[in-house]
Formats: structure tokens, sequence, C-alpha cells
């Protein structure tokens, strides 16, 4: 049987990397049809990099300080990103707003998580800002990239309860716990040819509906 072709991955991380992690795992235990040609940072200290490197996946730093402009940093990941041929372009904790030069260059093939229910609570600092707000549930978001900040089509989310007594760092692991979950799934669905977008909609083919709702604080 010839071996079935795997989605060429990017991942573009700043931070320490947990959900590169989750994708590197899933990737060598062959729960995932992709693999990953290439990660980048932009900064230079990311655990993502020493993530990449234990793994001996193929990374490079590109420092954004050393650009001028952000369309120059972009067009130096762009062509680090073609050079690889990279079919779908993961950030995941990527401190970065992406410019045009970089969408245009992967038209809805760049995706982004995000550590709250979009279209609620957009930007930084998220989980804090879900508790005083006084939020009941928050959650992550898996989204294609627009020109926006966390606005483009939403792919999957998961919701977790708000508990009174939450701190944002908490949540903040409630919530990556989901993360790792839903991140790698929406890949897969992109290396199955699933994801469909329909204007803002995205739907997944074959996967069914959800059936529960949930009531926090719980019901009697
Ligand atoms: C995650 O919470 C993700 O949702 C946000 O940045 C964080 C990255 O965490 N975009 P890690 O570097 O993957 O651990």
């Amino acid at each position: 049987m010839t071996p079935k072709k795997k989605l060429r991955l990017a991942i573009l991380a700043s931070g320490s990397g947990s959900n590169l992690q989750s994708i590197i795992d899933q990737c060598q235990q062959e729960r995932l049809d992709a693999e990953i040609s290439l990660v980048i940072s932009n900064n230079p200290a990311a655990g993502a990099l020493e993530r990449a490197k234990q793994a001996g996946i193929n990374n490079i730093c590109i420092n954004h300080r050393k650009f001028d402009m952000r369309e120059e940093f972009d067009q130096a990941v762009v062509a680090a990103l073609k050079e690889v041929g990279a079919e779908l372009v993961v950030l995941a904790g990527f401190m970065r707003i992406i410019s045009d030069v970089f969408l245009q260059a992967f038209p809805q093939k760049i995706i982004n998580i995000h550590p709250a229910l979009l279209p609620s609570f957009p930007g930084l600092q998220v989980q804090q800002k879900a508790i005083e707000y006084g939020a009941k549930f928050s959650g992550c978001t898996v989204h294609f990239v627009d020109g926006g900040v966390d606005t483009g089509p939403i792919i999957v989310q998961a919701v977790v309860p708000v508990f009174a007594d939450d701190c944002a760092d908490t949540l903040s692991a409630r919530i990556l716990e989901q993360e790792h979950k839903i991140y790698p799934q929406a890949i897969q669905w992109f290396a199955e040819g699933r994801v469909k977008i329909e204007g803002r909609q995205v739907k997944i083919e074959n996967s069914g509906t959800l059936k529960s709702t949930l009531i926090n604080p719980p019901t009697r």
C-alpha cells in the first residue's frame, strides 16, 4: 500500500510552545496525516524552538527586531515557508500581527488558536478579561486568520466553565488542556480535506451534530 500523502505544516510560535508540542506528539503517534516541515519563531528565547530541536524538526528564528517594517519581516517569513512548501500555516502563540504580504501569500491557509470564545474577548490577556467580566464560560477557538485581530472565520471551539475562585492561571490551564485537543483535531480535518469556507462560516464535512448544552452554575 502506498503511504498516505501528509499535509505539510509550518508552525509559528513565540512562546513556550505547548500547542506546538501537542501537534508534534500527535504527528509522532501517527494520529495526524501531517508532518511539520518547519517551526519558525520571532523570539530567539522561545521554548518552542527548543521543543522543535528536541524533536529533530527543522527550525529557525527570524527575529522581528532585525527588520524596520512589519512587511519586511513577513516577506522573510513567507520566503522560508515557500522554501519548505508549507501547505498549512499554523500560528501557535505567535505574537505578531500578520500583514497583507503574508495573508496574500497563503490565502485561507493560515490558522490561529485563541484562548477565548470568539468573538468575545479578542486580543491579549483574555483569560483575565473573561474573569473580570464575570463570564460563566470561556474556552478556545481555532479560526482562519484574516486582516483583523482574531476576527477570521471560526473552525472549532471548546467550552470550559469559569469558576468563582478562578484566577488567570487556573483558567488558562483549563483552556490550554482543550487547546491541545482541538488544534490537532482541526489540522486533521484539513489533512482530510473536510474544511470548507462559506463566507464567514466554516463547515466541517461529516462532523456530526452536538446534542448537549451546558449551564453554569449548574441547575438542580
Ligand atoms: C495559547 O493560549 C494560545 O491560545 C495563544 O497563545 C498561547 C500559546 O501557548 N494564542 P503555547 O506557547 O502554545 O503554550
